[in-house]
């Protein structure tokens, strides 16, 4: 059966809160570092590609007004439920980053653990920065963290698995010079009874260069363009180098 890569996100959403915790407090550090002025004077924001809804809902917690946005069925679904079972406004809508629309406009668009990179072409790029610019007001702020092409030349060809109590995963991956992608086989194995079950999906993720993002940003309507590489929030993930994650921050011209 022919895989569509990154559409499901089916299985790697049903179990994604139970296999991808360690990511958190690298994520949080630099959220920390990068929003920690302007967070406590934002009334609403969007977390573009949000999952399960995890941000969003710290997001609500501080009392912002808050949108998740997420193409996988099942990735809105579990964020509407955990939004539920918190008790926190989120609305949550089902959507393509390259052209969603928000009811009203925010302060800050957020898009984090390397979402962006899942778009199917490297064009794709100067689409969602024009929906995320429309998406915000005025000075608003868009905040995203990518691979780039290091990772996949670095990284990706490695092989991880993490298995926990009825559910075990393996990825292995590399760098297609020639399409000039990330890509990486989800090898799952889920218990089912005395049986397990094999399932696989498939990630594949474009790369940018710092230059070519700062390009479409400027295109598309951002005036201020900062980076950061991400070693110094990934201190206990010696597979994070220099040049392999960069995270933005982008100002929506006033
Ligand atoms: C690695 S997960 C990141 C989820 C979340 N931002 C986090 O920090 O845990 C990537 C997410 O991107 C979503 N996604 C992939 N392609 C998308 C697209 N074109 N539009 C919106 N969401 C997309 C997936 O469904 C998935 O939830």
């Amino acid at each position: 059966m022919p895989t569509i890569a990154n559409r499901p996100y089916k299985w790697l959403a049903e179990y994604y809160d139970q296999l991808f915790t360690f990511h958190l407090p690298c994520f949080e550090a630099a959220r920390q570092r990068v929003l920690g002025d302007l967070l406590p004077r934002l009334d609403s924001a969007c977390d573009l590609a949000c999952g399960t809804g995890t941000t969003a809902l710290l997001l609500a917690r501080r009392g912002i007004k808050m949108y998740g946005v997420d193409l996988s069925a099942v990735m809105c679904r579990l964020a509407r439920l955990k939004a539920h079972r918190a008790g926190l406004p989120l609305r949550v809508i089902r959507a393509d980053m390259r052209n969603f629309r928000l009811p009203a406009p925010v302060g800050l668009v957020l898009c984090e653990f390397d979402a962006l990179n899942h778009v199917m072409r490297k064009a794709d790029l100067r689409r969602v920065a024009g929906a995320v610019a429309g998406a915000l007001e005025p000075g608003g702020y868009f905040y995203f963290d990518v691979n780039n092409r290091r990772a996949f030349e670095t990284i990706w060809p490695g092989c991880w698995w993490i298995e926990k109590p009825g559910v075990a995963l393996v990825m292995h991956g590399g760098y297609d010079r020639k399409r000039d992608k990330g890509w990486s086989d989800v090898e799952w194995f889920l218990r089912d009874g005395k049986r397990w079950r094999r399932h696989h999906e498939r990630i594949e993720q474009v790369a940018w260069t710092g230059a070519e993002v700062r390009r479409t940003l400027r295109d598309a309507g951002f005036d201020r363009v900062q980076a950061w590489d991400a070693t110094p929030f990934f201190k206990n993930d010696p597979k994070i180098s220099p040049g392999c994650r960069t995270f933005y921050l982008a100002r929506k011209r006033a």
